[in-house]
């Protein structure tokens, strides 16, 4: 039986996907992180995927870190795009199919309703560059696969806004919070459900349908109010004062709108997706 390789599985995505995986025992899933298989390095992509037979790649391995990749592109760009086409070439070689994730920052977040498929790209910082990179790469050598962007991605697993404002909320006398960029959170363990159910799709029924999807929770929220949500849910009570943020500046700048319209991925794979906040409760259950 041809397997489901993951890559990146100690992120965020990946640990949810593991844990997801346990209840689908009729498929055989290979779990990589670095140590396992360095998608960098193409010598190992290829010598992993000759001695595994695998019929489907599910990529959550990226460089994440937005603000150093400022100062650090060649290697951002190394893991979200060179790394992106090792994995894309392996997958002709070896008939597999690829589900690569990226992300909202390929806009540039100047438009004021959510953005579709088909919207224009233009990152305004250079992680967002090199995960548009990597979409272009991937498409170009397999355009067979498809691609899953999603925004704000946080779990109960690794560092993120939900895991920093717990801390903060606990150790601080009052909280300032940006309220002029707007988005959607996404609890990585709903994506991790919707990428499983195209899997399953395309393993048991053979339907596979290529391109490029959006996939957050439903809803619109500031930073403020994601966080003022984590605190009622959480039961703390350090007041947040909304700020602009320019109170905040950071090294990469972030689109101030990244909404994404999830319309195509509800309507081709029948997904139904979780308002933030139900989403955001299910994490709570599982911290
Ligand atoms: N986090 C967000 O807010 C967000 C938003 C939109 C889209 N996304 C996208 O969603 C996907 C999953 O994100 P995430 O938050 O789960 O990321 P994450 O927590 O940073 O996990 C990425 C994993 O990939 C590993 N990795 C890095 N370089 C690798 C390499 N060369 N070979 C193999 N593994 C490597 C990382 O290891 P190390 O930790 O050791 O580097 C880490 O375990 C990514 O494609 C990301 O771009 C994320």
């Amino acid at each position: 039986m041809k397997k489901v390789l993951v890559t990146g599985t100690d992120g965020q995505l990946g640990i949810k996907i593991k844990e997801l995986s346990k209840k689908i025992s009729s498929q055989e899933f290979i779990f990589t992180d670095i140590d396992e298989l360095d998608i960098n390095n193409e010598k190992s992509v290829k010598t992993f995927c000759n001695n595994n037979s695998i019929g489907l790649l599910i990529n959550c391995a990226a460089y994440t870190a937005v603000d150093k990749t400022e100062d650090d592109y060649d290697n951002a760009l190394k893991t979200n795009c060179e790394a992106v086409k090792n994995l894309a070439n392996a997958s002709i070689e070896h008939h597999f199919k690829i589900i690569h994730i990226s992300t909202d920052y390929v806009f540039d977040g100047n438009a004021n309703t959510p953005y579709s498929e088909i919207h224009q790209t233009n990152p305004v910082n250079l992680y967002g560059k090199t995960k548009l990179e990597g979409e272009k790469a991937l498409m170009k050598i397999n355009n067979d696969s498809i691609i899953l962007r999603t925004s704000w991605l946080y779990s109960e697993h690794g560092n993120n806004f939900l895991k920093t404002m717990l801390k903060l909320g606990k150790e601080s006398k009052f909280l300032k919070v940006v309220f002029d960029q707007t988005g959607t959170p996404t609890y990585a363990g709903n994506l991790a459900e919707a990428i499983l159910i195209i899997c399953n799709q395309y393993l048991e029924k053979n339907l596979w349908h290529s391109g490029i999807y959006h996939f957050s929770n439903q809803g619109v929220c500031s930073w403020f109010d994601f966080a003022h949500e984590i605190f009622k849910l959480s039961g703390i009570k350090t007041p947040i004062i909304p700020v602009l943020s320019n109170e905040f500046p950071t090294k990469a700048t972030r689109p101030k709108y990244s909404v994404l319209d999830k319309s195509k991925i509800c309507n081709i794979y029948n997904i139904k997706i979780k308002h933030w906040t139900e989403g955001l409760k299910e994490c709570f259950e599982n911290l």
